[in-house]
């Protein structure tokens, strides 16, 4: 079955779906991205992704030029032509297209990009044995919060973390403390027993995976804080994972060098993998 992409009115085949040279995401990075899940044909948590689209294009500045609704409709057209069941929706809006200039263009016009994939969640492996992850300099901008399509930094740290033999890499600011991931969230369980993850704020995104985990997460009575963490604090954690809208929730076992208490997920982890497992398949 050959696949569809959505790009400025029109569905085209994959393989003919363009953007202009002058695209202004092509050139200068102007815009941003949402990539939600399919589950049984369903997407997964749809209001609060496009939520966070409206905020994104707010703080840049770029008009989001038609009502949810329609673009809802755009969705689901590109999910049902690609014949999605378990996959990704990919969502991208920039500026549009103008003759090459930094500022502005004086009547901007804002491009739309939708396609969808068909993609499996993370293995039986993934989330029986865990992944490592490597840690690295955040080299980021001081706006993590926006969905910029400007992913440079987080595009070289996914292939550091790859060369290294790793799954992910976790960022960390200049005070020690991690970010986030290159393309999740981050989290540990402290010595404590407390469920950790970085507050929101300039420095992470704030994931949809990660505001269903917590609501998971306290609806099973788990004692919660959300504050950074310390890269030294996350090697002698009692459990790590990340979450993100392709990755769900994938157990971390080692950091660096560093094996995560035994080098099995945890069992806050686990009963967590279960329950948003279960959640993404009712959360239409
Ligand atoms: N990435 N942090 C970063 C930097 C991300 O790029 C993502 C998502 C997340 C998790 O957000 P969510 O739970 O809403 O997916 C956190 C997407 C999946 C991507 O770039 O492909």
């Amino acid at each position: 079955m050959s696949r569809v992409a959505y790009v400025n009115g029109r569905y085209l085949p994959h393989r003919l779906a363009a953007v202009h040279v002058e695209d202004r995401g092509y050139q200068f990075a102007d815009g941003v991205y949402e990539v939600i899940a399919v589950r049984r044909g369903v997407l997964v948590d749809a209001e609060a992704h496009l939520e966070r689209l409206e905020y994104s294009l707010g703080e840049l500045r770029i008009a989001m030029d038609r009502s949810r609704r329609a673009l809802v409709v755009v969705i689901h057209e590109t999910v049902r032509r690609n014949r999605v069941r378990e996959g990704i929706v990919y969502i991208q809006m920039t500026r549009g297209t103008a003759r090459r200039d930094h500022g502005f263009p004086a009547a901007p016009q804002t491009a739309l990009v939708v396609m969808a994939r068909s993609q499996s969640p993370p293995s039986r492996q993934i989330v029986e044995d865990g992944i490592k992850v490597i840690t690295t300099p955040d080299m980021r901008w001081e706006r993590c919060d926006i969905k910029s399509v400007s992913l440079l930094p987080n595009v070289l740290v996914k292939q550091l973390a790859r060369d290294a033999g790793a799954q992910e890499g976790w960022m960390v600011r200049a005070d020690g403390t991690v970010s986030e991931g290159s393309s999740t969230n981050a989290w540990i369980v402290d010595s404590e027993g407390k469920l950790v993850t970085r507050n929101l704020g300039n420095a992470i995104l704030s994931g949809i995976t990660r505001r269903a985990i917590l609501d998971l997460a306290s609806s099973e009575g788990v004692e919660i804080v959300e504050r950074p963490f310390t890269v030294a604090e996350a090697k002698a954690a009692r459990e790590a994972f990340m979450t993100s809208t392709t990755a769900y929730l994938s157990p971390v076992v080692q950091i660096d060098d560093s094996i995560i208490a035994n080098g099995k997920p945890g069992h806050l982890t686990s009963l967590l993998v279960e329950l948003y497992d279960s959640y993404t398949l009712s959360a239409g």
